[in-house]
């Protein structure tokens, strides 16, 4: 499974992509505003560390201002994937944009049906959000198997990115259900790396490799 960070930071992007387990960004237009920055400047700098997909969000609502907008968002690099909402228009853009070769995130996905209906429009990534299905005391995770189903079902070539991730719990069934990939904020991305017993069993190796006569072993910062 891919993992993308949830963000328009460049910091928390940086960092995560140094490390080298980043595969995308998303954003959409409340995490742009959170940085209070031009977002095309945004968006250029994320694809110039180098990650291969960055998803943008158009803002339009109706089918014309979306190609617009897509085809605005899209030229900016070859990186930028266009996110348009599920709406009518969205779908109606979404058919245009992808044929004309235009990579499409389908945003803003609640049910099933909605992400059929993005696989055959030609959807390149759906988007369920399933932490705001659990905070609308529905399972948001069910939604996951369920599109994965359907996806299988008729080898549907859209992946499922699971979306309003909110902890490592929803990475980990998002993994089990088979999503194509999760994205996640900065705070869930640092909580897959680090677990209390690594830390624990790295001091006490640190402690007993004090012991080691260091006459016969190099110590580690000339290794
Ligand atoms: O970027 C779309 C989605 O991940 C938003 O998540 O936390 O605002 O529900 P959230």
């Amino acid at each position: 499974m891919k993992l993308f960070l949830d963000t328009a930071n460049l910091a928390e992007i940086r960092t995560m992509w140094e490390i080298g387990i980043l595969d995308g960004v998303t954003t959409n237009p409340s995490l742009v505003a959170k940085e209070g920055r031009v977002f095309e400047d945004v968006l250029k700098e994320i694809c110039a560390l180098g990650v291969p997909s960055v998803s943008a969000e158009v803002v339009a609502t109706e089918k014309e201002g979306m190609l617009k907008e897509g085809r605005y968002l899209a030229a900016l690099h070859p990186s930028i994937y266009v996110k348009c909402p599920m709406t009518s228009a969205g779908l109606a853009a979404t058919k245009v944009l992808a044929a004309e070769g235009i990579r499409v995130n389908m945003t803003l996905v609640f049910s099933a049906n909605q992400a059929l209906l993005a696989a055959k429009v030609g959807a390149t990534y759906v988007s369920p959000f399933i932490g705001r299905l659990d905070d609308h005391g529905e399972d948001g995770m069910a939604l996951i198997r369920d599109i994965v189903q359907i996806y299988r079902n008729y080898h549907f070539a859209t992946q499922v990115l699971a979306a309003s991730i909110r902890h490592p719990v929803h990475v980990l069934d998002a993994a089990k259900a088979g999503a194509d990939i999760a994205t996640l904020p900065y705070g869930v991305m640092e909580k897959l790396v680090t677990h209390p017993l690594t830390d624990i069993g790295l001091a006490r190796f640190l402690k007993d490799w004090e012991k080691v006569p260091k006459s016969v072993r190099v110590s580690p910062s000339d290794r």
